[in-house]
Formats: structure tokens, sequence, C-alpha cells
């Protein structure tokens, strides 16, 4: 079937007027694509991690476009536009926020801190403050703060999840779309878009093995995943 849409970890198929089927692969992508590879098995991880923390979320009474799984690589979900926000939530300092502030990674912050990024590849994502958001007409003010309110909520939520796997939350990214009127989580939650740190040992199990060569980045997913579906 024709598709709708090709980016860097997943493709959209249509399905139906008011739905699309996302195909998710093995490709990974870091540093807006300077670097590129092959994680075996990625898509199906993160297609099973995405679905369970959807309906996780959804059980507690955060709207997402999720529907259904279809198969091991796709899931069905609500047609959205998607606003072009990357939304950050950091509970410890990492990654670029660690750089930006030279503070050493794995320092706790002593509030979460919800960020906010220009989707745009040409520009490499830029961070972009509320009031430019504002601005520019990127969302409206009551759809902001809706977006920053689950933002934490999604956050306290995940975080207790992956606590109770023996999985330290750090950070994730999170996206966001509109339908009819309505601002439903969207895109995917997985371990290319969060840190997760063992909490015994401290080791990062996500795609940080991937951008930063720490090998075992197959293995990590693959526990990550193990954990999820513990129950
Ligand atoms: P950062 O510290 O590199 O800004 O990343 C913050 C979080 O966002 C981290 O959990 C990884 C995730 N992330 C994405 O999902 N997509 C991206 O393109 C980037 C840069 C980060
Ligand atoms: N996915 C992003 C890219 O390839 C970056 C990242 O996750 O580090 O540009």
């Amino acid at each position: 079937m024709e598709k709708l849409y090709e980016g860097k970890a997943k493709v959209l198929f249509p399905a139906g007027p008011d739905t699309l089927r996302v195909y998710f692969k093995d490709e990974a992508t870091a540093f807006n694509a300077q670097k590129r590879g092959l994680i075996p098995g990625k898509g199906v991880i993160n297609n099973k991690v995405s679905a369970t923390l959807f309906r996780y979320l959804e059980a507690h009474g955060v709207k997402t476009h999720f529907l259904e799984e279809v198969s091991d690589r796709e899931m069905r979900v609500l047609r959205v536009e998607i606003l072009p926000l990357e939304v950050i939530l950091r509970f410890k300092a990492a990654g670029s926020f660690a750089k930006r502030y030279g503070v050493k990674e794995g320092t706790p912050l002593k509030t979460p801190l919800v960020e906010f990024s220009l989707k745009s590849d040409p520009l490499g994502d830029p961070l972009i403050c509320p009031e430019a958001i504002l601005a520019l007409g990127l969302a409206a003010e009551e759809e902001l703060s809706q977006v920053r309110t689950t933002t934490l909520k999604v956050g306290e939520l995940l975080r207790d999840f992956f606590a109770q796997r023996g999985l330290d939350l750090i950070d994730f990214k999170l996206e966001f779309g509109k339908r009819q009127g309505e601002i439903l989580l969207a895109d995917e939650i997985s371990p290319d878009t969060m840190r997760l740190w063992d909490q015994k040992t401290g080791e990062p199990m996500d795609k940080d093995r991937f951008r930063k060569d720490l090998g075992g980045v197959e293995e990590a997913y693959q526990e990550v995943l193990r954990r999820v579906l513990r129950g």
C-alpha cells in the first residue's frame, strides 16, 4: 500500500479516513541523522513497548492516538495533526541539557523540567521557549498549557511504571497531535525516545547505547521490553 510519510524510524500508511497504520523500522539515526545504523529487532520492540505504554497511560486517563497493535511491527492510530514540537521532560540531567549547562549526567533536578524543541530537521530541532511558540502560532495558549500538564502527568506515570521494573527514567520526549480540537498524545514512547538507566548498575538501557557506541544495543532494547511486559 502507498505510504503517506516516511520518517527516520517509522513509516505511516493510510488505514481509513480517520486512521493510520504505523510501521516501526529497525533503522536508527542520531545527531540529526548524521549517524546511521541498524538495531535488529528494534521495530518490533518499539511497537510493543509503545503499545503497552499507550495502553497503560490510557488506563490512567491520558488521551492518546493509539488504537491497537495490528502486527509485530505495526499499530493502528488515529490521524492527528502533529504539533511541530518535541516536548521533553527531564528528571535528571543528561544529554543536551547536561552539556548545555555543564552539569554532570545523573544530577537530579529540583523539579521536573519541561522543555520544547521546534521539530525541524533542517534547523536541527532548536530549543524554543513557550513565548516563541505562542508568537509563531505553533500552538494556542490553552493547548500549550494542556501539553505541559499532560507531559508532567505522563512523567509521573512512566517514572512509577519503570521504577517498579528496576529502571530509572531520566528523561523522555513526547509529541502531541490535534484531532477535532482535542490534544492527543501521539508518536511513540520507546527506548528511542527515553533515557532509562538500570537502577542497580546505572547502565543506560536505551538509544544512548547506540548514540555513544556503548555496545549491547539490541540486548538493552530486549531487556527493556522484557521488563515492560512483566506487568
Ligand atoms: P537530549 O538530551 O538529547 O535533548 O534528549 C532528551 C530526550 O529526548 C532523550 O530521552 C532522548 C529524546 N530524544 C528524542 O526522542 N529524539 C531526538 O531527536 C532527540 C535529540 C532526543
Ligand atoms: N532521532 C534523532 C535523529 O536522528 C536524534 C536522536 O534521537 O538522537 O536525528
